[in-house]
């Protein structure tokens, strides 16, 4: 929708612009930290077949919680996110744990700049709402992933953000049109019914919360 692309023209990111006040930053990444699944690492590390010089990108990696657990357990990291608090937040808790990771600053659309070297394990977790196109966002996150990798996509779904008055018309326009303006999050299976238009194996769908939809694939 031109409303966003025309909002990210207006605020450049390379121009020092960043959407997360730093004590939102700070308040959200204590609880981000204090809330790791340790369990969710684990599970996909399995599917991996181990972590050991497996190439990720934690797409929209925000405070970095999964970054350093990634980097942690020996996965090449690379973060990306639009946000320079998240990234100096990052990069001091790298730096706590020992370990290095890559880091890229730019709006999700940018992680195009990866296209010609995909990876292992992209990792989103709720952020891929912030894309300008829910379908165009998708179709990156799967060309970023390599033969044989995973795509791991956690996101919030309308009934959590419950929208109210004018904001309905918002989810509206995105459920029925496709049309963004803002973020509104994506209904309930569409994340999944876009990454059913490209060729999977293992797919799987945890709709055990209506407040997000989890989708996990594997590229052939
Ligand atoms: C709810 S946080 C999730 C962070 C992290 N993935 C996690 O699991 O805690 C959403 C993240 O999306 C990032 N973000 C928001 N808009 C973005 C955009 N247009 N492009 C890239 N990242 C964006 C924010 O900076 C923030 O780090």
């Amino acid at each position: 929708m031109p409303v966003n692309y025309l909002h990210s023209l207006l605020h450049r990111v390379e121009k020092g612009w960043d959407p997360i006040p730093s004590s939102y930053a700070e308040e959200y990444a204590a609880r981000a930290w204090s809330e790791i699944r340790p369990a969710l690492v684990e599970r996909l590390e399995q599917e991996l077949g181990g972590l050991e010089g497996k190439r990720i990108l934690d797409l929209g990696g925000g405070p970095g919680q999964y970054s350093v657990l990634f980097a942690q357990r020996g996965a090449v990291v690379t973060w990306h996110d639009v946000s320079r608090e998240y990234e100096a937040i990052t990069r001091s808790r790298a730096q706590a744990a020992g370990v290095n990771m890559n880091f890229s600053v730019g709006y999700l659309e940018a992680a195009n700049r990866f296209r010609s070297e995909p990876f292992d394990l992209v990792f989103c977790r709720v952020c891929a709402y912030y894309a300008r196109s829910d379908r165009a966002f998708v179709h990156l996150l799967y060309s970023l992933v390599k033969p044989g990798g995973i795509g791991y996509i956690e996101c919030n779904t309308p009934a959590f953000a419950r929208p109210a008055g004018l904001r309905k018309l918002q989810y509206w326009l995105n459920e029925y049109l496709y049309w963004k303006i803002g973020h509104p999050m994506p209904p309930h299976g569409r994340i999944a019914k876009l990454v059913q238009k490209y060729p999977t194996a293992n797919l799987r769908l945890d709709y055990s919360s209506e407040l997000i939809d989890i989708v996990t694939f594997a590229k052939p």
